[in-house]
């Protein structure tokens, strides 16, 4: 093996993937995100490591606001009193003598994610901002001090969060009386989201994601795509609801996160991601990369093909660099892609250029497959694959008679496209002529026209 190609490869793969990181922290510069821990997750010696890597974000210049969960917690303590939990429809039942244990547990966890902050040198912050009442009677079952949000402060949370404070939000609220009452902090999260305007909002316990396997999927989810792992990567809303449909027995864990993750987004969250707080640097990693390893369900657009513009030219550049270099594909300067650039395309994840690929047409009616790349760190992604599919379409839409391409390394991977061997004489003549012979390129050709 040649050692000096490797180490340049890895070299390379480093830098894009630093580009990859500075365009992320541009991006999420100045956003908010809404981060709900599991207390489970508190004893694990992983802990300070994601509670450092949250502090990292905040000093990236993220707005970092923090719900504890506290079931764990409110758990210990109620066994501890010897005071039965009891359940309605997956919510507590919080009785009058419950409640100041509760409210204890709960104080407790937010103050020791306070430490984790001291200890990384950030400024958290607790107040009285969650307005509640109570949840009253459901059904007959009397919740007694289980509350319902009622309206959260979003003025003093602003003004907190414009002055660089991490506000930790324990899931207690007040009435006007100043009653406390015992909220979900599941719910407390996804209900920022309307006060609030939140960049992402991060579900972190001891799941990571919504496993594919053994999933029943439909019209809208047949195409997900999994991590390593074995969790889905993406899903949007109606993704996420047809999942939701299609499986009534999946678990409560995951039937609620993406319940919460739809809702949230309907209430303006742009992203909600379900990570695991136990894997090392799963946060970073979903927010830095478009291949974390947890679920991400969407409110909007997430990856596109679309026509490339002007701002889009250095990306091209960057991305196919590194196969001009080794002769995978035939130079390109800035002038010449602006010269062409409504026949390139981009593919773009969260707005960022992984991959793109063009189509120019020739005096034949034909029309030529070329500059396709994929970014080295987005390869066996199937991003490739879509771009061909979507230059195909294009050339259909376009009534092109047929598609040709010039390649030197990627034969067998336009033969399952439905590409065949061509000769010289499948060229257009102006493309026949220029036909660099040194370079010798096979020719694949795909013909258009319906039999
Ligand atoms: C060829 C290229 C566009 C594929 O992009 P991609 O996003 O990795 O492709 P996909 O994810 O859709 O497909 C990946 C599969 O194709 C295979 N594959 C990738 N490059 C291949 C090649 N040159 N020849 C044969 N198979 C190839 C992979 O091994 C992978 O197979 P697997 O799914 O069994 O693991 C990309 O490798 C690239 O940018 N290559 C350099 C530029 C180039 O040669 N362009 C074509 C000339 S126009």
């Amino acid at each position: 093996m040649d050692m000096t190609a490797d180490f340049n490869e890895q070299k390379l793969e480093v830098s894009s993937f630093i580009r990859e990181v500075f365009s992320y922290i541009n991006r999420f510069k100045g956003q908010l995100f809404v981060l709900k821990i599991e207390d489970s997750l508190m004893d694990n010696p992983l802990f300070p490591v994601l509670m450092r890597d949250i502090t990292l974000l905040h000093k990236a210049g993220v707005k970092v606001l923090i719900v504890p969960g506290t079931r764990k917690s409110i758990d210990k303590q109620l066994v501890a009193w010897e005071i039965e939990s009891k359940f309605a429809a997956g919510i507590r039942l919080t009785s009058e003598e419950a409640l100041p244990l509760i409210e204890q547990a709960s104080l407790g966890v937010a103050q020791r994610i306070m430490s984790h902050l001291t200890a990384s040198g950030c400024h958290g912050i607790q107040g009285n901002w969650v307005m509640a009442r109570s949840l009253g009677i459901i059904d007959g079952v009397d919740y007694m001090r289980t509350g319902k949000i009622e309206r959260i402060e979003k003025d003093i949370l602003e003004h907190l969060l414009s002055e660089d404070f991490i506000p930790i939000l324990p899931p207690i609220g007040w009435n006007k009386l100043g009653h406390a009452y015992n909220l979900s902090s599941t719910e407390l999260a996804t209900e920022l989201c309307k006060y609030l305007v939140v960049g992402k909002l991060f579900f972190i316990g001891s799941e990571n994601g919504i496993r594919s396997e053994g999933l029943k999927t439909g019209q809208d989810t047949k195409y997900l795509e999994s991590t390593d792992s074995g969790v889905i990567s993406a899903l949007d809303i109606d993704q996420a609801e047809e999942i939701l449909k299609l499986n009534p027995n999946l678990d409560f864990a995951q039937v609620d996160y993406l319940q919460n993750a739809i809702r949230a987004c309907k209430a303006g969250a742009n992203r909600v991601h379900l990570i695991s707080g136990e894997i090392q640097g799963s946060v970073l990693q979903e927010v830095f990369s478009s291949r974390g390893d947890g679920t991400m369900v969407y409110a909007n657009q997430y990856s596109s093909i679309r026509p490339a513009t002007v701002d889009d030219i250095p990306d091209i550049l960057r991305i196919m660099q590194d196969y001009i270099a080794k002769g995978y594909l035939i130079p390109r300067t800035q002038e010449s892609i602006s010269e062409k650039l409504s026949d390139y395309v981009v593919y773009s994840i969260d707005n960022a250029i992984h991959g793109c690929g063009a189509i120019h047409a020739f005096e034949d009616g034909s029309a030529e497959v070329a500059a396709i790349a994929v970014a080295a760190n987005y390869r066996k992604s199937g991003v490739g694959a879509a771009i061909v599919r979507h230059l195909i379409a294009t050339g259909r839409m376009k009534g092109y008679k047929k598609l040709f391409l010039l390649t030197t390394q990627a034969l067998d991977w336009f033969y399952p496209f439905g590409f065949r061997d061509g000769t010289l004489n499948d060229l257009p003549p102006t493309k026949r002529n220029n036909y660099n012979l040194k370079r010798n390129s096979r020719i694949l050709i795909l013909s258009l026209e319906t039999k």
